[in-house]
């Protein structure tokens, strides 16, 4: 059986004493949390240390939410796979949705290819995001632009294990938005994601790869989408930033048979 994972992307949010208090926060809260739920926060690069410190012994692990495709040299203000593992980051966010469209990076799928691979020899995991825009999703296109974005994603990775790679499906419309998708929207589009996967990187990997939905999760709709076969937990934007509201939805993934686990 898949574990559930639930991670939060802080964004380019907080400072360091707030960080510091949401971290102290969320610890209080998830006082158990290596039970039965994996949880990971990415905060903004700069923090990723002193969090590391302020997590030490907590269970909870630590993502970054982005990285660099080469290894060093002159590429400056870019920061690279091994650095962010020297800061003690385990996991990274890749081709989020903002890096895609919104900040002015306009990442392409082959940028994210070769990120995916860099981070793989790094030994991060990454999270990869992929989802559609509301006009792709009018226009029902929203299974064949998973379809490409995961294979040009995969491309030069078809050998990748479960351990090595976490999805995120996270369709543009719903993130920050409020509008989360329907729990059978996000199952229709997590099991043809699982299903593509057994075609890229065969059944072993893809039945035990952990596919996250992102996009306006919050304590009131998180059980109800984690509840779905093909969902392995969350990526949880805004309501990271709440403590109170973050390990509600770390609850919400707890499997109803141990539900004392991650109180
Ligand atoms: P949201 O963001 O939960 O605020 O919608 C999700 C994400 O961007 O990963």
């Amino acid at each position: 059986m898949r574990r559930k994972l639930v991670a939060g992307n802080w964004k380019m949010n907080l400072n360091l004493v707030s960080a510091r208090a949401l971290v102290t926060a969320l610890r209080e809260r998830l006082n158990n949390p290596s039970s039965a739920v994996d949880v990971v926060i990415c905060p903004p690069t700069l923090y990723l240390f002193p969090m590391a410190k302020s997590l030490d012994g907590s269970g909870i692990q630590l993502g970054a939410q982005n990285v660099f495709e080469e290894p060093d040299g002159a590429y400056t203000g870019e920061i690279s796979v091994a650095m962010l593992a020297d800061a003690g980051a385990r996991f990274v966010i890749l081709g989020h949705s903002e890096r895609r469209h919104t900040i002015g990076h306009h990442e392409d799928d082959r940028m994210i290819s070769r990120k995916l691979r860099a981070a793989r020899a790094g030994k991060l995991i990454p999270i990869l995001c992929i989802g559609e825009t509301l006009s792709e999703r009018k226009a029902g296109q929203t299974l064949e632009v998973l379809t490409f974005q995961l294979g040009a994603a995969l491309i030069g990775s078809e050998s990748i294990t479960a351990a090595e790679l976490v999805i995120a499906y996270e369709p543009v419309w719903a993130i920050g938005t409020g509008q989360n998708a329907t729990p059978a929207q996000a199952q229709d589009a997590h099991a043809h994601i699982r299903r593509e996967l057994r075609r890229i990187v065969g059944s072993a990997a893809a039945d035990n790869v952990r596919i996250l939905y992102g996009g306006s999760v919050k304590p009131d709709n998180a059980a109800e989408i984690f509840a779905q076969p093909d969902v392995d937990g969350g990526l949880i934007g805004g309501a990271s930033l709440s403590a109170d509201s973050f390990a509600a939805i770390v609850r919400a993934a707890v499997p109803s048979a141990e539900p004392a686990a991650a109180r």
